[in-house]
């Protein structure tokens, strides 16, 4: 019998020795046994609960057939690389059949693989060697919207028996004032910009579109509907995946003219003077966005993968969920605290969307402690740096906070999130107006502002090495160009260095792995001034793990002995690479000078 004792955001399970009182044991108690004796053991973590998640987009990860594109033998054939990493789970933007006008999320053929990427063959290998090789899979789930050129939109604008109902269809607004001349459904605007509905000529009426015209949105208010995403969700979850990232939440539900006298309602103008009516901002998206409605549609996600694993001989499925949108509704989706559990967790884009290079320490602090403090009981917290949809992270940050950045991912309680790439601190690559192919620059921007709205200076093809196409593909054109700096960050020069980003990544993965402190123990974060924090990490009679890091862009002296719940003396076990510290150096607990980023995570007896 196992009795959980939660420890400030994080599960820590004891499990009963013999004579050991049944029930729940505080802490205070446990921490007034006698320390020599052997402390019960710690409760044995679920694999996803304290693991490093990778997020691979495909597009750009290795190209096996040079044709420019990566593609799953591509990936299958580096799998190593995450072995290497001290990577436990990778989860794959879609892979899916797909006309590519959003790269993927653009789904056609929800139960096949596109065809520049392989195969369902190519996939099932992919599957069985990373498991093989101790890695999980999870795959991207698009549930909001369909490809235009998916079957059940072109059945639905048939108006085919089963169908009519699948998407979100309007009927032009009625125009008091100029009856000849009707409106569209709505002043809904599309996350790329302009109207979120489209008139379709086949159907003669508006359907929905949360995003680009051709990504067309599901009508969750449909029993057929909801039931086509569970089919979808088992026939990969038999194909043997450990999981789904889950896209777009927010906008899975829109607002239902039955209650609003048989129209779609206006979204409020946001009193933005600096945007016009067709551009995203102009409106608060009260009515397209974040409805409590949708939450129950991901809990019942849930109890349907539970259900699935009930019965079966499996490890588990996990759900993890993607929204932006404030604290309190991210938070709703680990479940509503009273009757439902959601995701496994949302992804916590605290990092992107708070924290950037004028950020101090106190600024990282707060948007941390934040986390924790809104998150339920028991749930398990995530850290995610950067994605597909936003600049990388050493761009939004600086080159010399990399490693402070991978360590605070790595030594914070819970799931670590690395996109690709972040293990060797690559930077956006470089995309002229020509080469640009997001949709979202080329419907937002022009070639003076599409830098504003591109995602495709993160997505250009990851550097394995100095030699064509920093080792991605042979081919003449890569679909995206490779960035500039390439022959300088690349994972072969880094794995040759003595000091490099990927040795720093790998010590601290290593140590993750290894530490109960990480995986079990209490936190203590704080500002020990305005330029550098201290997260001290610790757990009854094990070592105590630490980490200093200075997030400003100049030398800054703190007084180590001020941090909370730390002992010396310290040693060094991994500092970043232009650190003058090495490991196994010792720090004394008293003052000590960091230059501009530097980080050290240091260890220490027990607290
Ligand atoms: C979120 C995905 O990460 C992004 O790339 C995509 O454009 C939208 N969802 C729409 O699917
Ligand atoms: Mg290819």
């Amino acid at each position: 019998m196992a009795s959980c004792l939660k420890v400030v955001g994080i599960t820590v399970g004891v499990v009963a020795l013999a004579g050991l009182i049944a029930g729940l044991v505080t802490w205070g108690v446990l921490a007034s046994r006698d320390p020599v004796e052997d402390p019960p053991e710690l409760r044995e973590l679920d694999w996803w609960e304290h693991t490093v998640i990778y997020q691979i987009y495909p597009r750009s990860f290795m190209d096996s057939d040079g044709d420019g594109i990566g593609d799953l033998k591509g990936i299958t054939s580096k799998l190593e690389h995450f072995v290497d990493a001290g990577i436990g789970a990778i989860w794959m933007s879609p892979i899916f059949t797909s006309p590519m006008v959003d790269f993927g999320y653009d789904i056609s053929n929800f139960y096949d693989i596109h065809y520049e990427y392989g195969t369902m063959e190519d996939f099932e290998n992919l599957l069985a060697r990373a498991h093989e090789l101790g890695i999980k899979v999870l795959l991207d789930y698009v549930p909001n919207h369909a490809s235009d050129q998916a079957d059940y939109f072109v059945l639905s604008r048939n108006r085919t028996e089963g169908y009519e109902d699948f998407f979100i269809w309007a009927d032009p607004r009625p125009n008091p004032d100029d009856p000849a001349n009707p409106q569209v459904p709505s002043n809904w605007i599309s996350q790329f910009g302009g109207s979120a509905w489209e008139w379709d000529e086949v159907r003669q009426q508006y359907y929905l579109h949360q995003f680009a015209v051709e990504q067309v949105d599901f009508n969750f208010r449909s029993p057929a509907v909801r039931q086509e995403m569970l089919n979808i969700m088992d026939f990969w979850l038999e194909k043997g995946v450990d999981g789904f990232r889950l896209d777009a939440l927010p906008f899975l539900m829109e607002a239902n003219p039955v209650d609003h006298e048989g129209l779609y309602p206006h979204n409020p103008p946001s009193g933005n003077a600096f945007l016009e009516p067709h551009q995203l901002g102009y409106t608060t998206e009260i009515y397209t966005k974040d409805l409590l409605e949708l939450y129950d549609v991901i809990y019942d996600w849930r109890d349907h993968v539970e259900e699935w694993m009930s019965g079966r001989d499996t490890t588990t499925k996990v759900l993890l969920g993607e929204g932006y949108t404030d604290i309190i509704n991210t938070m709703l989706y680990y479940g509503n605290e009273r009757d439902r559990i959601g995701c496994h967790f949302p992804f916590n884009f605290d990092f992107i969307t708070s924290l950037s290079a004028e950020s101090n320490a106190r600024d990282f602090v707060y948007v941390i402690l934040q986390w924790f403090t809104y998150m339920p009981q028991g749930k398990v917290p995530n850290w995610v740096f950067g994605n597909h949809d936003n600049n990388r992270m050493p761009t939004r940050f600086r080159d010399n906070m990399v490693d402070g950045l991978n360590s605070l991912n790595m030594i914070l309680p819970g799931v670590a999130v690395t996109y690709q790439g972040e293990e060797i601190g690559m930077r956006d690559g470089y995309v002229s107006w020509e080469d640009t192919v997001d949709v979202n620059a080329l419907n937002r921007g022009d070639n003076e502002t599409y830098m504003l709205y591109s995602r495709d200076p993160a997505r250009t093809p990851y550097h394995w090495n100095d030699s064509t196409n920093a080792g991605f593909s042979t081919a003449e054109r890569t679909w995206l160009p490779i960035a500039e700096d390439y022959a300088e960050i690349n994972l072969a020069v880094q794995k040759e260095a003595t000091r490099s980003h990927f040795k720093v990544y790998q010590a601290l993965t290593a140590l993750r792995r290894t530490s109960k402190t990480l995986s079990h123990g209490e936190y203590a974060l704080r500002a020990l001034s305005a330029n550098t924090l201290v997260l001290v990490r610790y757990l009854r009679t094990h070592d105590t793990i630490a980490l200093l890091f200075n997030v400003s862009d100049g030398p800054d002296t703190v007084d180590l002995s001020a941090a909370p719940n730390l002992q010396g003396p310290l040693t060094v076990y991994t500092s970043s690479v232009e650190s003058t510290r090495d490991v196994g150096d010792e720090i004394p607990l008293g003052e000590i000078t960091l230059s501009a980023g530097e980080a050290l995570v240091m260890s220490g007896p027990p607290a």
